[in-house]
């Protein structure tokens, strides 16, 4: 009897008939049957069973596909999880499910931008109306909640600036007004949090970053609840959002390893998080100590964290910041994160959508650091010969 998540994640799979500790990326658009009563036979089991793997055609996925969808409910304890080609994919797959014209969506202010984008601009031409919250004051959820409200859209920590945020409190203003919950929980993954369990509907994570884990495959996941899930399967069928076989088998195969992966780049992040704040000029948004900010509202929900942060720079211009990252000879520059490297980039803020509520003085300069699987020791030398250049 498999306990732990960590015995679990490695025993996903074994096949005595061909020997194998894999599942075979099984790649088919036509499905081939014996006759027309074992074709019919598959319909209805599908029908009467929509989440039991009986496929028809490759377009609703193929065995591979059903596996990591098996997989990633167990770490989810979701009721379903559906995959598509991109995380992008799955958040517009929870916002396509739910939201019809009229209705009202609210939303994190520190959101991922290309959501804010979705949501702010697309959905409008659709009359969906977005209306933003403070991750720093709840209250404003419920100022702006009115009888179109038909979704609560979490990102937990906000993108960037990584405010954490009262899951419990928002959960329980949604259950009372009958709204249904969703979060992006592509920085903690349900290794750290589970939200489906503590009473999202939807628990969005972009495989792109830890699930894969190597920076070569994107994915997105769709984790929800029973009250969804007839919403979310037709979407999904009207759609056509699926993941293909062949990039659901390499994200199975990062999967195998992510809470090692996860534990080290957690560990990582602890000693870089410490060093960087040692500068004066330095704020670090991760939490990483007792007294830092947001951490009682990490420590509530999380059982750890990953290797994502941020860090706030007080500096003359936005030239010394540029400085600062482009020196760093361990850290890429570019976007995407969760694989085994380490990255930086210098966030404008002004550049990720008109923030309602941030509060960000002139000389304050947001950096985006993930944090690697590299030596520490390495990282960290790197960082000191850095920010030398800039004090
Ligand atoms: C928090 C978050 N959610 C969703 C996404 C979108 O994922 P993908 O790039 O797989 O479409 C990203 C991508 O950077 C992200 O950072």
């Amino acid at each position: 009897m498999v306990k732990s998540f960590k015995t679990f994640l490695k025993h996903t799979y074994k096949d005595f008939k061909t020997r194998s500790v894999n599942p075979p990326v099984v790649r088919t658009s036509t499905m081939v049957f014996k006759s027309m009563s074992d074709l019919r036979q598959v319909q209805k089991r599908n029908l009467r069973n929509p989440r039991g793997g009986h496929f028809e055609y490759g377009r609703q996925g193929t065995s591979t596909t059903f596996e990591l969808e098996k997989i990633l409910s167990n770490l989810e304890e979701s009721y379903h999880t559906f995959l598509t080609p991109t995380g992008f994919g799955s958040i517009f797959l929870c916002l396509f499910s739910v939201l019809r014209p009229g209705d009202e969506i609210i939303i994190a202010d520190p959101i991922y931008s290309p959501t804010r984008l979705l949501t702010e601009n697309y959905l409008k031409e659709f009359n969906i109306n977005t209306k933003f919250y403070d991750p720093n004051n709840l209250q404003t959820i419920k100022s702006n909640y009115s009888k179109n409200t038909k979704l609560i859209y979490v990102e937990n920590p906000g993108s960037n600036t990584f405010e954490f945020q009262d899951l419990g409190k928002i959960i329980s203003f949604a259950k009372k007004m009958k709204v249904v919950t969703a979060i992006d929980n592509t920085w903690g993954t349900p290794y750290f949090l589970k939200p489906i369990k503590i009473g999202f509907d939807f628990s969005i994570v972009s495989a792109t970053k830890y699930y894969s884990g190597h920076s070569d495959v994107m994915g997105g996941s769709l984790a929800v609840s029973k009250k969804v899930f007839k919403k979310v399967i037709k979407a999904q069928n009207m759609t056509g959002l699926r993941l293909s076989p062949d990039d659901a088998y390499l994200i199975m195969r990062g999967i195998r390893t992510l809470d090692v992966r996860l534990d080290k780049h957690q560990q990582n992040a602890n000693q870089i998080a410490k060093i960087l704040s040692k500068k004066k000029y330095i704020e670090v948004l991760y939490p990483y100590k007792k007294n830092s900010k947001n951490y009682k509202l990490w420590k509530k929900y999380y059982s750890g964290s990953s290797g994502l942060m941020g860090i706030k720079i007080r500096a003359k211009n936005k030239k010394i910041v540029d400085k600062f990252v482009n020196s760093l000879k361990l850290f890429g520059h570019g976007y995407s994160w969760g694989g085994y490297e380490s990255l930086a980039i210098h966030q404008e803020i002004k550049e990720q959508g008109n923030r309602k509520y941030l509060k960000l003085k002139k000389n304050e300069y947001i950096v985006r650091l993930h944090i690697g699987l590299e030596d520490p020791k390495d990282l960290i030398n790197d960082i000191k010969n850095s920010l030398k250049l800039i004090k």
